[in-house]
């Protein structure tokens, strides 16, 4: 599997499991520039369903989370001399 395959299946991980929003969906924002849970909710509409966010939140920190580590880790690529 390459990395387009292996990015295209993850982004159809359902992160909001009673709205069934996906990984991808999150990630659109925060490549916007979304950079909090509560805006990736407001953005998205997760938090809203049966379970109020409690089996999602934690799941769209992880993913705001990775997406800082995987800034951090580029500005030290490139700035690594
Ligand atoms: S999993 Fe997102 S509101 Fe329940």
């Amino acid at each position: 599997m390459n990395s387009k395959e292996r990015q295209i299946i993850e982004g159809l991980k359902v992160v909001c499991k009673c709205k069934n929003i996906k990984q991808r969906d999150f990630l659109k924002h925060i490549k916007a520039g979304v950079a909090t849970i509560e805006e990736l909710k407001k953005a998205t509409g997760a938090g809203s369903g049966t379970c109020k966010g409690k089996g999602c939140t934690p799941r769209i920190a992880e993913l705001l989370n990775n997406r800082a580590l995987t800034r951090v880790s580029t500005i030290n690529y490139t700035y690594n001399y």
